[in-house]
Order: structure tokens, then sequence, then C-alpha cells
């Protein structure tokens, strides 16, 4: 929407012909009657003309016949996720965010739906960050359970996802996640993005993804989301497109099964 506010600007006063003679009052008012005369798809060439590589191409590949990654941050939202959010929108990358469900509670920025109209898949990462195979059966569904009741409370969405802390499960957790239509998404490459806190070599480790992976990092980090711009760099260098898990998959992935990658 910035993007969009800020180029539309640009494009108004671009077409005054003479920039330097419009009074303010004349831009306020071009404006303010602009959208019902915006034709989306013809302002889009515009745009693109004066914004190379704008607009980005569809996000929704088929990833069977396309490089696909699917980038995925855990454990948030913290203070850096509304950074990574503004990273990622000028980016044009959408990623999966995995919630810990205590974390959405004390958070006061109304991130959940920023990711969610900015097309971000949301996963449930459990209310406490508990390691779940641990828990009686009763405590798993708690765990899982609120979490996904709170993001459905605040965002309006079901999730479809969900991630064991430490990627840790056993059958008792995928017969819960099942019953509550959730996949269970592993990874299949770590950036230890929370042990070495150097953006360089979670860029690094992240760059090493291959056609389907599921890149497991942290948006509690702030030296991950420094390390973004550049991984994203890098892997789109190569021709990588950035997914959500369930385009990865071209459709929901199914409930209580188990993925690391396409
Ligand atoms: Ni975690």
């Amino acid at each position: 929407m910035r993007v969009w506010s800020g180029l539309l600007a640009l494009v108004l006063v671009a077409g005054c012909g003479a920039p330097a003679a419009v009074e303010p009052v004349d831009v306020v008012r071009l404006s303010a009657r602009a959208p019902a005369r915006v034709d989306a798809a013809a302002l889009a060439r515009s745009l693109a003309a004066v914004q190379p590589g704008w607009p980005r191409p569809s996000l929704t590949a088929d990833c069977r016949k396309v490089k696909c990654v699917a980038l995925t941050f855990d454990d948030g939202p913290g203070d850096y996720t509304q950074w990574l959010l503004d990273e990622l929108d000028d980016l044009g990358v959408k990623a999966t965010f995995f919630v810990v469900g205590q974390m959405v509670a004390a958070d006061r920025h109304h991130t959940l739906p920023r990711m969610v109209a900015e097309g971000h898949e949301l996963g449930n990462h459990s209310w406490s960050h508990a390691e779940l195979p641990r828990l009686s059966d009763v405590g798993i569904a708690r765990e899982l359970g609120r979490t996904q009741e709170l993001v459905q409370k605040i965002t309006g969405v079901r999730m479809g996802v969900m991630r064991p802390p430490y990627g840790s499960t056993n059958a008792r957790v995928a017969a819960e996640s099942r019953r509550l239509g959730l996949a269970q998404i592993l990874w299949s490459v770590d950036t230890l993005d929370w042990r070495d806190r150097v953006a360089t070599i979670v860029a690094r480790r992240a760059s090493r993804a291959t056609r389907g992976s599921i890149v497991l990092m942290h948006d509690i980090h702030r030296t991950t989301v420094e390390a973004v711009p550049h991984l994203v760099d890098a892997l789109s260098d190569k021709g990588y497109r950035f997914v959500t898990v369930s385009e990865l998959y071209g459709k929901p992935p199914a409930p209580g099964r188990k993925y690391t990658e396409l």
C-alpha cells in the first residue's frame, strides 16, 4: 500500500506535465478524485515504465515447473517482525510465519493482520513453544488449539499448517494436528540463525536452498532480518521464486502429514 500510494503520487505528478507550476491544492484535488478513475492494469503498465522490475511476476507459480523456495520464520511476532515485513514488502517476497500464541497475545502492533493483508501465510508454532511429545494428549491439544483460536479471532484465518517446536513430533502430535486440520511443516535448510547471530552467515546458509526447499529462520533475531535482503538477492539471481508453504505444494498440505520440502 505504501509503495502503491507513493508510486501513484509519482505518476500523478509526472502526468501533470509541469510539476513546478502545480499548486499544492491541485495535487490534493487530483489525488482525491484519482481512485475512481484508476485502471489497475494500465496503472501497473505505467508504473513498470518508471520502476524497472515492477510489477513482479506472479507468486502463485507452479513449483513443480519453476524453481521455488519457501522462506519460513518462527517464534514471533517479535520486536523485528514489522521491519522484516517492510523488507519483504519492498522485495515483493511472500513468506510463512510460524507464530507462538504467547507472542501473538503480547503483540501490540497488529502484526498478524498485516501479515495476512500482505499475502503471507500463518502457521501454528504452539502456545508456549512447548516440546509437544513431552505433553499429555490434553496438553498438546491445548497448546495447538489455543493458538489456533487466538489467530482466528485476530485475523479471521484458520491456519492449515503447524511447525512443532524444536521439530519434535510423534504419533500423538500428528493425530492432534490432523484433528485440528494442521499439516506438520518441518524444513530442509536450517540457517542456525538462533546460534550464529551474523547476517552474512545466515544469508550464506539460506542461499544453499535448492528447488523446493523450506528454509528455517527466526524473525526474533535482528541479524536474521538483516540477512533477508542478501539471501533474497542471492536466490533471485539463481532464478528462485519465493512462495508460501501452501503455494509450494500448490494446494493445502494434508493435515497430520509431515513435510520437509517439496
Ligand atoms: Ni521455534
